[in-house]
């Protein structure tokens, strides 16, 4: 069943900035880029390094371990090793609260 999960207030997470969310079995990653809020899976489908702890730039994050670049919009790796896509989740502001559709 699809829901809405409150994450955190937006002003938690800066321009520039990541956050690490899990909602059950879920790790999410939600970045800020430029004032718009993406959600990904937060573990690379590469190798399961942690990509919260990787360098956002724009709107792709850069796993640590072996620097695929994932694009938050889509999912999508741009380079290799990684070749399957991170999951994405739909965003919505209210009030001040992001919330993610799970
Ligand atoms: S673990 Fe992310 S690219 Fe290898």
């Amino acid at each position: 069943m699809v829901e809405w999960v409150k994450v955190c207030k937006k002003d938690e997470i800066g321009q520039g900035e990541m956050y690490s969310f899990d909602h059950d079995d879920k790790m999410v990653l939600i970045a800020n880029c430029n004032g718009k809020f993406y959600a990904t899976d937060r573990i690379c489908t590469h190798a399961e390094a942690d990509l919260s702890t990787g360098f956002l730039n724009e709107t792709n994050v850069t796993c640590p371990l072996h620097l695929s670049i994932f694009n938050l919009q889509d999912g999508k790796p741009q380079n290799l090793p990684a070749e399957k896509p991170l999951k994405t989740f739909n965003v919505k502001i209210e009030q001040n609260e992001i919330y993610i559709e799970v």
